[in-house]
């Protein structure tokens, strides 16, 4: 809980802020009573309805760093799909590579020559020799993590405390306040309880780390090299190393998914410091918003793989996925990390969310605040807490739902969209300066008339 908050006169602000969104989306609310006949909850997928304001904004068109919705409002978008639209909405290049193969054929189970140029390219990028193909990094975790429990046979995974790494059923679980692991509140009908196959410790803990894995039954680490998901939680000097060492020693897994930290650097985080995952999964941006994700693996991983591999029942293992791989995907992928994904785009959008960070410091200090921004990359996210938080325990135990939803709905309803679930902006490649002056200028507005 925050402080110096005066949460009566919090609570009015935010129902003033509903009703102007209210009256800014009469015909986005329009579309979503309409939509409540035919979708569930009024929307295509779930996560859609939790949005700060009490109906989605339905979008006309988005290009760029900006989209309008159907009332006629235009956005910054420093939400970007969640990771998903990192590379700007609809970004040039990929479109027309698009628009190319779909003249070409979109899928056949048979693979164009292109996709040797994105293998060697993620090679290049991340450093592991063997790659394979999803639709999803939920997939290609799934995949990843099926690979490493079908080579050590060994029946658990270990994870971090409030980690997300997608909808993988055995990540879907969290230490309780006694540290005790329970099934994730609002797990949707696991099919086995995840304390049976899953391991979960609190980031930056190596002994527990070491605990853990010393029974010799963790078949993979499955870790975000800095957690993003409930909020941005660096590692403690020495921890990845600490973290491969003990790995390497007990015979289990490291998987990598970099498919948040792939905003430290055109080879993500490991790329940038040094990490050598045995299996690294990223999805989400990677073909410039089209459907792609993709899993890499050592030379060691592969031939232990391939030995085990009955190639005659290969599509009924439980990975692949008719659509992987798909040309369509293929060409958007090689477009977006030829011309999109680039080392200049991240030099430009680091230095640029440098300036974010910095910004929104000043106000903090300006109000003298006890809330801090954390910075990875090209994203950045403010915290309602005076400390960064080691783990994830600690930054759950600081969530401010009515603070989030207020912050959202304010800079919502001035033309702003920060990714939902947390306080987070993302740059691309077409992110302005004055775009991040605007939000400069909103968010001290918000701060400004909650503690004003
Ligand atoms: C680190 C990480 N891995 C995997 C995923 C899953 O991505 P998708 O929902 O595209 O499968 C997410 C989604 O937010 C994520 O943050």
């Amino acid at each position: 809980m925050n402080p110096i908050l005066d949460r009566n006169k919090l609570n009015q602000l935010l129902n003033a802020e509903e009703q102007l969104f209210h009256k800014n989306h009469p015909k986005s609310y329009e579309l979503y009573q309409r939509a409540r006949k035919s979708l569930h909850g009024g929307v295509p997928m779930l996560w859609m309805i939790r949005w700060a304001g009490s109906f989605p904004i339905f979008v006309k068109e988005a290009k760029g760093a900006h989209f309008t919705d159907v009332d006629g409002n235009d956005y910054i978008d420093f939400c970007l799909g969640d990771t998903g639209a990192m590379t700007g909405h609809s970004p040039e290049a990929t479109v027309n590579a698009i628009n190319e193969q779909i003249q070409k054929g979109i899928t056949l189970m048979l693979p164009y020559e292109d996709v040797i140029w994105v293998g060697e390219e993620l090679q290049r990028r991340f450093g592991l020799p063997y790659w394979q193909f999803a639709l999803t990094a939920t997939d290609a975790n799934r995949f990843a993590l099926r690979m490493a429990r079908m080579i050590t046979e060994r029946p658990k995974i270990l994870v971090f405390n409030y980690c997300y790494h997608g909808s993988v059923d055995e990540t879907l679980i969290v230490l309780d306040e006694e540290g005790t692991p329970m099934s994730r509140p609002n797990n949707l009908g696991p099919q086995v309880d995840p304390r049976f196959t899953t391991k979960v410790i609190e980031f930056n803990d190596i002994a527990a780390l070491e605990t853990a894995l010393s029974a010799r039954d963790v078949a993979a680490v499955l870790a975000e090299p800095v957690m993003t998901n409930i909020g941005i939680i660096h590692p403690e000097p020495g921890y990845h190393e600490a973290l491969r060492e003990l790995t390497r020693k007990y015979g289990t897994y490291l998987i990598i998914d970099e498919t948040h930290t792939i905003c430290a650097g055109p080879g993500g985080y490991s790329a940038s410091f040094g990490l050598e995952p045995d299996f690294l999964t990223i999805g989400k941006p990677l073909a410039g918003g089209v459907p792609a994700a993709v899993y890499g693996f050592t030379e060691e991983v592969s031939q232990k793989f391939s030995s085990r591999l009955d190639v005659d029942d290969a599509d009924v293992g439980g990975i692949g996925g008719t659509l992987a791989g798909n040309a369509l995907s293929i060409a958007a992928m090689k477009a977006t990390l030829q011309n999109v994904l680039t080392d200049e785009f991240y030099s430009q959008a680091i230095a640029l969310q440098e300036c974010f960070t910095d910004e929104v410091e000043s106000v903090i200090r300006e109000f003298n605040l006890p809330w801090i921004v954390k910075r990875l990359g090209n994203r950045s996210e403010y915290w309602f807490r005076s400390t960064p938080p080691k783990n994830g325990g600690q930054a759950f135990a600081a969530i401010d739902h009515e603070l989030d939803r207020y912050m959202h709905l304010f800079t919502m309803n001035r033309g702003i969209l920060m990714t939902p679930f947390h306080n987070m902006a993302l740059i691309s490649p077409e992110t302005t300066q004055a775009d991040v002056d605007y939000h400069t200028k909103i968010f001290r507005e918000a701060v400004q008339s909650i503690v004003g």
